[in-house]
């Protein structure tokens, strides 16, 4: 049997990813933990501020958790108005989640490292997993620290902390956390709506993305992979599509008309920063990594479940 606490777990991808767990572990057996309070009900919660190591170990003698899925984090975008909140928060916040785990004893910690962790000298186009790590936010410096921090407690302890470097996630059951790829998932229910969409970045601004059922699947597969197939810890590339704002729409608009004017702001400076495309070898060859999902069927996805949603 499996005791999981996810940190974090009213954000973008908790609110799937604590679904799925419980699904495959039973609704008692997932507790979600957040600094927000719950608007509805999400089963089993705790509220909790990763930044106060004790309350965290208390939460995980007290409901006797063995696994963490530590996804309590500021992203980039909002990390770089507040990189003081940013390194509290994912810096203090991942070592507090590593010692906690330590003392406690859990067998697996899962942390998302992300894209981030790269920065303007790193090769931009299939990016290789083990590169130049120069990241220029607060919040790519906090992801850098992260991997190292779990190869160091590996090492030295033994604790099992394993991740990938997410690409920009995209989904419709909730909304991204204040990051740079948030663009590709706010453009739907404007185009949805038929408004015009006033896109943040470039058009030509090609990313790295991946939809939600893959980034669940991702994570949840390298959770379970045989610990001696990985030559990695938590600095797994992984990789679906890439594309940018002006071909999105192009998709988008294959189902839906409406409008796009770009004014790019400070989060296109975070964007140059980052790859275009990522080779993801590593994760295919240790754990046997794969996405289901490329472009078009993200966007045909992502137009039907909101169009239902927003009952269009
Ligand atoms: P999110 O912003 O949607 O959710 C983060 C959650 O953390 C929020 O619910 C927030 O209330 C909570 N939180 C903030 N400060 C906290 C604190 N001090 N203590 C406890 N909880 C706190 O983020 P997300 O998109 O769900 O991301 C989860 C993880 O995946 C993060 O590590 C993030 O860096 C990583 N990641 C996400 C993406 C993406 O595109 N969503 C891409 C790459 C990596
Ligand atoms: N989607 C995330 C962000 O833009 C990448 O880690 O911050």
């Amino acid at each position: 049997m499996r005791r999981i606490l996810v940190t974090g777990g009213l954000g973008q991808i908790g609110s799937e990813l604590v679904p799925f767990l419980r699904d495959k572990y039973g609704k008692e057996n997932v507790i979600v933990a957040d600094i927000r309070e719950p608007t509805d009900d999400v089963g089993p919660f705790v509220k909790l501020d990763v930044r106060k190591e004790e309350d965290i170990l208390k939460i995980l003698k007290e409901e006797d958790i063995d696994t963490i899925y530590h996804l309590a984090a500021i992203l980039s975008a909002k990390g770089e108005q507040n990189p003081q909140l940013a390194f509290h928060v994912n810096i203090v916040g991942m070592f507090n989640i590593l010692e906690a785990g330590r003392k406690k004893g859990v067998e697996r910690i899962m942390v998302p490292s992300s894209i981030a962790a790269f920065g303007p000298e790193t090769p931009k186009d299939n990016t290789p997993n083990d590169t130049i790590l120069k990241p220029r936010t607060m919040y790519g410096v906090s992801k850098v620290t992260g991997e190292l921090l779990a190869l160091y407690y590996w090492e030295k302890y033994g604790l099992d902390v394993r991740g990938v470097r997410y690409p920009g996630i995209i989904s419709w059951k909730a909304p991204p956390g204040g990051g740079t790829t948030d663009y590709a998932v706010e453009i739907f229910y404007y185009a949805i709506r038929g408004e015009k969409y006033t896109c943040f970045l470039r058009e030509d601004a090609t990313l790295p993305m991946m939809y939600m059922p893959d980034a669940i699947k991702a994570i949840t597969m390298l959770a379970d992979a045989p610990a001696e197939n990985l030559i990695h810890r938590a600095d797994f590339n992984i990789a679906a599509m890439s594309f940018s704002p002006k071909e999105l729409v192009e998709e988008i608009r294959k189902y839906v008309d409406f409008e796009v004017e770009y004014k790019p702001d400070y989060r296109q400076k975070i964007a140059d920063s980052w790859p275009r495309t990522i080779d993801d070898s590593a994760a295919r060859k240790e754990w046997g990594w794969k996405p289901d999902y490329d472009m078009p069927a993200m966007v045909k996805d992502m137009i039907e479940n909101l169009k239902r949603k927003l009952n269009f």
